[in-house]
């Protein structure tokens, strides 16, 4: 059972919006440099370059310093000593542009190889999500958050990531220099400078906030503008189109007014950092000046120091707007983890036994089971299956009835093994099947869902994708056995005709006696079908018999019955009711037994021939 975090691990990987405690964001950026190595590889070397880049910026303002105090001193201009600055100047400025680029190049070949290592991981592992748990529409709905969580990964590392690097090394490397120039200066400059991260920061906000406001006014006025367009007929018609006018000019005044809000606050933000810039510069030339010539400080220094505290400044704007950024994408790296937490299906035996080569039975002893998705939801409802025993014979033709809900098509899973069973065992041919190599289970047992899927292809194909090496007398042979001949040759194309998207082409019984006919291709020895719900017409239904009657003979067969003609001709009925057996027998025992069964197959009896005489 899983601990109280995986649950919300689990349940993170379900749910879009759910925080997930006790996952800090530490561990959160270790676990997804464990899931992708890529990104951090040669992360260190990286931060090298990019602490290489920095300080070949900040050389320009201690060269600077330099010339002024040894190059320029009053009646003595050493040009020479000029020169040489201006060189070295020159070299550190390649020098700076030659290891920018290629932190920059390193990064983003990390972040793009760590995300495509990211997304096949996440593909694979949504691929093999449990089967009991995930349907196919929960996959898909998995796959495209994952595509979105990725692309805000992608947009981070475009952006977010460069500024802390290339920001982040190059404000280090400048608050070095400057504590090592004069550490007295430093602090002015680090104190007064400090209130702008805050001011900043508050201001952006501020401003994210009004543009949404602005975008949602501008939608409220397209709406609006373009029911005035479209409506005009019927406007005209009532003489009704001022208070329609009336309404669209009022949004057009709320967009300008909240667009007009979002200028100025971005008017303020815009020059906030060059105000505080002044400020700072001002507090050190003040200090600097108090603290006078004594204190070591000359006239080089004083510029070299202005100059180090703008490089200092630059970038804490940029900084603040990509807190958000980050957040974001901090969020996003913890969802993809979730679904990669999320538990996958049953796993492999390491050490596999081989299945008898006879006739195989089926042997379920004490079976219970749950969802997972329930437990993490605390439901406190009963499993979904709960103390099922029992034993089919090699093949002997089962069916298996009950309301909507029982919990046939989970029983059904679990003899699959599409998931484990939560309490109990079940074996096929006397071996467990957690024992049960996976190619060899899906060899001997086959089965053909309440929904069976149909590739875009002709039906031909579609019969031939589950048993490659199978050719079309194997398919002749089938289609004979399953009495399906006139069927074929009803058909518009034969085996060529397209089934469309899903099978839409075709109709519901005739995807079935795809399926059916798919199935018996493969010739397995255990065959589980779970007979759709929807409804067939009258000659599909006596089609489909046959080839169930055909298909089950020599193998053993579990039927899911919801048409209780198939329950009729079964060799022995169980009946399912709120994930208890609570009917086992021949059908001729069970309607003389008088009870559940006898009362629906009664019901069902009278519907149907009512629906058949009207
Ligand atoms: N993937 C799932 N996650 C959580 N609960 C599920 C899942 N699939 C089924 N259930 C629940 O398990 C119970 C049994 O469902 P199951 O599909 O086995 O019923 P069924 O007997 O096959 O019904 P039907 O006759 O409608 O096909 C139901 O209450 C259902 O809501
Ligand atoms: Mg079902």
């Amino acid at each position: 059972m899983p601990s109280n975090t995986t649950d919300k691990i689990l349940r993170g990987g379900e749910e879009v919006n759910e925080p997930i405690g006790r996952f800090d964001t530490a561990r959160t950026l270790n676990r997804g440099f464990n899931v992708a190595p890529a990104l951090a590889k040669g992360i260190g070397l990286t931060f090298l370059f990019a602490l290489v880049g920095s300080l070949a910026r900040v050389v320009v303002p201690v060269l600077m310093q330099q010339t002024i105090d040894k190059g320029l001193q009053p009646g003595d201009i050493r040009l020479g000593f000029i020169l040489q600055m201006c060189a070295v100047a020159a070299l550190s400025v390649v020098i700076a542009a030659f290891a920018l680029r290629q932190a920059v190049l390193r990064l983003g070949i990390g972040a793009e190889e760590g995300l495509y290592s990211m997304r096949v991981k996440l593909f694979d592992h949504i691929h093999r999500l449990s089967l009991a748990d995930h349907n196919d529409e929960r996959r898909g709905a998995l796959v495209s958050r994952v595509t979105s969580d990725i692309e805000t990964l992608t947009m981070f590392f475009s952006w977010g990531a460069l500024v802390w690097l290339l920001d982040g090394s190059l404000m280090f490397v400048v608050a070095c220099v400057m504590l090592a120039y004069d550490w007295i200066l430093a602090l002015v400059a680090f104190a007064v400078s400090a209130p702008l991260f805050l001011v900043l920061r508050n201001l952006q906000k501020r401003l994210v906030a009004a543009y949404d406001l602005a975008r949602e006014h501008n939608a409220e006025l397209l709406g609006s503008v373009s029911e005035l367009i479209s409506g005009t007929e019927t406007l005209k018609a009532y003489q009704a189109h001022h208070p329609m006018v009336a309404r669209s000019k009022k949004a057009v005044r709320k967009r300008a007014d909240s667009q007009i809000r979002a200028g100025v606050i971005g008017a303020f933000l815009f020059p906030s950092g060059e105000v505080f810039a002044v400020f700072t510069i001002v507090a050190i030339i003040v200090v600097g000046i108090f603290r006078g010539v004594d204190s070591g400080l000359t006239a080089g220094s004083m510029v070299g120091f202005v100059f180090l505290t703008y490089r200092f400044l630059e970038p804490i704007a940029e900084f603040t707007e990509v807190v958000d950024q980050t957040q974001t994408a901090v969020a996003g790296l913890r969802r993809v983890l979730g679904v990669l937490d999320t538990p996958t299906g049953p796993t492999a035996p390491t050490k596999p036994l081989p299945l008898p080569k006879t006739p195989l039975s089926i042997d379920i002893s004490d079976v219970s089971f749950s969802y997972s998705s329930r437990i993490d939801n605390h439901d406190d409802d009963l499993p979904v299956l709960r103390h099922i025993s029992f034993t089919i014979p090699a093949q002997q033709h089962v069916a298996l009835v009950g309301s909507s809900g029982s919990g046939k098509t989970t029983l059904a899973k679990l003899i699959a093994r599409f998931a484990d069973p939560t309490l109990g065992a079940i074996s096929l041919g006397g071996v467990n099947l957690k024992r049960i190599a996976n190619d060899e289970l899906r060899r001997r047992l086959v089965v053909v869902p309440q929904e069976p899927f149909l590739f875009a292809d002709s039906i031909a194909n579609n019969l031939f994708f589950a048993s490659p090496s199978c050719n079309e007398d194997d398919l002749k042979k089938v289609i004979a056995q399953l009495e399906l001949s006139d069927w074929v040759e009803s058909l518009p194309n034969g085996l060529d005709t397209f089934v469309g998207q899903r099978g839409s082409a075709i109709s519901a019984g005739e995807r079935q006696l795809v399926a059916l006919a798919r199935a018996a291709l493969t010739n397995p020895d255990v065959l589980i079908l779970d007979e759709a719900t929807s409804a067939v017409d009258a000659i599909a239904e006596v089609r489909l018999a046959k080839a169930l009657n055909a298909i089950s003979e020599g193998r053993t067969t579990i039927s899911i019955a919801h048409r209780l003609s198939t329950a009729a001709r079964a060799d022995r009925v169980i009946v399912l009711e709120g994930g208890l057996v609570t009917e086992d027998g021949s059908h001729e025992e069970l309607l003389a037994n008088n009870r559940e069964y006898a009362k629906i197959y009664a019901q069902w009896l009278s519907a149907t021939s009512v629906t058949e005489n009207g």
